[in-house]
């Protein structure tokens, strides 16, 4: 695998595929996760924060968590408990091992970037707020992010609505200010999410595993399988833990560079990702949006690092040493 040694901040609106995220990231050897920023998304501030911690938790890590923002900027909140559950990771129980830091997501970004620049990749995996927030008000942000890799968007199609993603269509100008920043970027959207499925029968294995946390992916997971009977699906979709994946082996994806701007006003596609394929605006590409899927190297990747934290041999993706909780069940 590339790109070792990365200083990560995932910001994130845990969310069911944000945990499984989480889970795959806290795999990665060679990472240090310095914190892990909350936004408002797929369930309200309330429920997001506590989740990062509650996989964390659950993964025997203590990485801090900081609470960001609990509305769009300018809009009413737009959530999506259909899809994840009241509590945002489908109705599972799961012990909260630490607090959330004093310290809001705002403050710890622009704070811990500013003390790193150029070093730090940050990791969106929500509604983008946080980020946008840091952008608008501290002016050497922009330009002191090492990398941001984005779930959300697409170059073609939505979820949310016809015209948009779930994540932009939830604050269309926090991601209009996002896209314009400046920011190196990578863009991972629906145009290759939706091809990572993950087969039911891997997570109905998980449910019978003896260790907590694969048992617990496969509960988490099963929870989001009953939003889809009647609707004819292969899989889930691992939105998330695709752009995670992304970062740790970006061979995984192959990219397009474009311009990329997002529509906020159209009834019909507000929070679109309106993208140049054909050079018309005349303007230079904003972002490298991910085009193609190396689908069985990323399913691998991510059923090894779950399955591995049954394992926890020399070899496998896990990590034991300092800066862990002890989980108790
Ligand atoms: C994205 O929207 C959320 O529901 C998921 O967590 C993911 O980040 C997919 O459109
Ligand atoms: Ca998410």
């Amino acid at each position: 695998m590339s790109n070792s040694g990365k200083r990560i901040i995932i910001d994130c609106d845990t969310g069911i595929d944000d945990a499984l995220a989480l889970l795959l990231a806290i795999q990665y050897p060679d990472w240090e996760i310095l914190g892990i920023t909350a936004v408002s998304g797929n369930v309200p501030l309330e429920h997001t924060a506590p989740n990062c911690i509650r996989i964390c938790t659950l993964a025997g890590k203590k990485i801090p968590v900081y609470a960001g923002a609990a509305q769009p900027l300018y809009r009413e909140r737009h959530t999506a408990e259909m899809v994840h559950g009241k509590n945002g990771i489908g109705g599972v129980e799961l012990p909260l091992g630490y607090d959330v830091e004093h310290e809001l997501a705002l403050s710890y970004l622009t704070r811990i970037v500013h003390a790193n620049p150029g070093d730090i990749e940050i990791i969106a995996l929500g509604p983008l707020t946080n980020i946008a927030q840091a952008v608008l008000t501290d002016p050497h942000f922009s330009e002191q992010v090492g990398h941001l890799t984005i779930m959300g968007g697409a170059i073609h199609g939505g979820n949310a609505t016809a015209a948009a993603e779930f994540n932009i269509y939830a604050d269309p100008e926090a991601a209009r200010i996002v896209f314009n920043a400046g920011i190196p970027m990578t863009m991972v959207g629906l145009d290759v999410t939706n091809r990572a499925l993950l087969d039911y029968k891997i997570f109905d294995r998980w449910r019978n595993s003896d260790n907590a946390v694969v048992r617990t992916a496969g509960e988490i997971l099963y929870s989001f399988r009953h939003f889809f009977d009647g609707i004819e699906m292969e899989g889930i979709a691992l939105h998330d833990p695709l752009a995670v994946a992304c970062v740790i082996d970006p061979t995984l994806i192959t990219t397009r560079d474009l311009f990329i701007d997002i529509e906020t006003k159209s009834p019909i596609a507000s929070g679109k990702t309106v993208a140049d394929e054909l050079r018309v605006t005349g303007k230079e590409p904003n972002i490298s949006a991910a085009v193609g899927l190396d689908l069985k190297r990323f399913l691998k990747l991510f059923i090894e690092a779950i399955e591995g934290y049954s394992q926890g041999v020399p070899g496998s993706l896990i990590r034991r040493g300092r800066g862990e909780t002890k989980l108790v069940f």
